[in-house]
């Protein structure tokens, strides 16, 4: 079986950490392709290198530009070397513009498309990412979505067929990754601030961004913390940031972004996160660390049980006052059995041998 991933952007090198690793396993010829969405060296090559991800066999080179120019150059790039490769399928990751370019190119060529993370919505379509997500699972022919909440919702969109519940890959790290983190990490000391009494924030989802009021707003939240907050810097995020002085005589503490490990260690030994990544939510979910969603709304509502996760938008009094909220109690486990990567490769194993009786 060949399987022809494409990734781009930074949760996604996250997501195929452990796909990669059980698919070589397995002995799946897999052909990695990067996009070059995300191309500065913190964004991208650490990851690789961190999380011992294979180098790609192809990378297109297409970084930067509106969403239209991005997502056409990557399909435009993207296509001959379907072409050529001839995968058994074509495996997408999450909500990016580059999910939607490689879906869409495969199903054009009538490659078998998986969707890895599908079902999930925001019910936001001025989010790009709901976009990229709702096209990436109805064109789909595997579904591989993370729990029965997913399942339902592709359910009520009248999408049933080729759908595998099969848990979480960044879940999965997550929690490898929580049992490694030391009470004190060095990190902590380069930044002069102590376990449980300090915060880290997140910023980079495009609402946020781009519009500098609501991002204002946010920072004046942060800056009414109580505590001193680590800020690791999206690229997206730098020119913002410089406008409203964020980081100038203070509590805000900003960095540029983190490698995996460091990121892990940093939020795990946080009192609480600020952040608009979706990942993120998650991520801290696992490690027990309360979070102060950015953002109206989220797809992954079951963090908002039991008060893991409160959602705040751009409101600097709704920001300070979760803040300062104590850490939960009860957790559930809505994100799987642990054993992501191995029930994808078996899902796709399934369905690969059922086509195959079929034609
Ligand atoms: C993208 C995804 C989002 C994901 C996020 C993770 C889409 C629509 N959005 O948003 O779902 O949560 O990645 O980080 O696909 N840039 C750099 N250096 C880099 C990467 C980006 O300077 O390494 C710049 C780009 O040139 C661009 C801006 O940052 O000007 C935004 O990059 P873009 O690729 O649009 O996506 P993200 O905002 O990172």
């Amino acid at each position: 079986m060949r399987v022809l991933s494409v990734v781009g952007a930074r949760p996604q090198f996250v997501k195929a950490a452990l796909l990669s690793a059980e698919l070589a396993r397995r002995g799946v010829d897999e052909v990695l392709v990067h996009t070059g969405q995300h191309y500065d060296r913190e964004m991208s090559d650490v990851f690789f290198e961190q999380l011992e991800i294979p180098a790609p066999k192809y990378h297109l080179g297409v970084g930067g530009g509106g969403h239209g120019a991005q997502t056409g150059e990557m399909m435009k790039r993207l296509e001959p070397i379907v072409q050529d490769e001839k995968p058994d399928w074509l495996l997408v990751y999450g909500d990016t513009n580059s999910t939607l370019a490689g879906a869409l190119v495969a199903a054009k060529l009538h490659v078998p498309v998986a969707h890895v993370e599908a079902g999930l919505r925001s019910f936001n379509r001025s989010m790009p990412e709901e976009i990229n997500r709702i096209v990436a699972d109805h064109v789909g022919d595997l579904l591989l979505v993370p729990n029965v909440q997913a399942q339902q919702q592709l359910a009520q969109e009248g999408v049933t067929r080729g759908v595998c519940v099969v848990g979480d890959l960044m879940v999965d790290l997550a929690m490898r990754a929580a049992a490694g983190i030391p009470e004190r990490p060095a990190l902590l000391d380069r930044l002069g601030v102590r376990p449980r009494q300090y915060a880290v924030a997140t910023i980079h989802r495009a609402s946020n961004t781009d519009d500098l009021h609501a991002f204002a707003r946010i920072i004046e939240g942060l800056r009414s913390a109580g505590m001193p907050v680590v800020f690791p810097v999206h690229p997206r995020t730098r020119e913002a940031a410089r406008a409203v002085h964020a980081g100038e005589g203070d509590n805000l503490i900003l960095i540029d972004p983190l490698p995996y490990g460091d990121m892990m260690s940093l939020v795990g030994r946080a009192y609480t996160l600020f952040t608009d990544s979706g990942g993120l939510q998650k991520e801290a979910f696992v490690l027990k660390v309360p979070c102060v969603t950015l953002r109206e709304e989220t797809e992954w509502v079951e963090t908002l049980e039991d008060g893991w996760n409160v959602l705040a938008g751009s409101d600097p009094r709704k920001i300070a006052a979760a803040a300062k909220r104590l850490t939960p109690v009860r957790q559930g486990q809505p994100y799987g059995d642990g054993h992501a990567a191995r029930n994808i490769v078996d899902a796709l194993e399934t369905a690969g041998a059922k086509r195959r009786s079929a034609a």
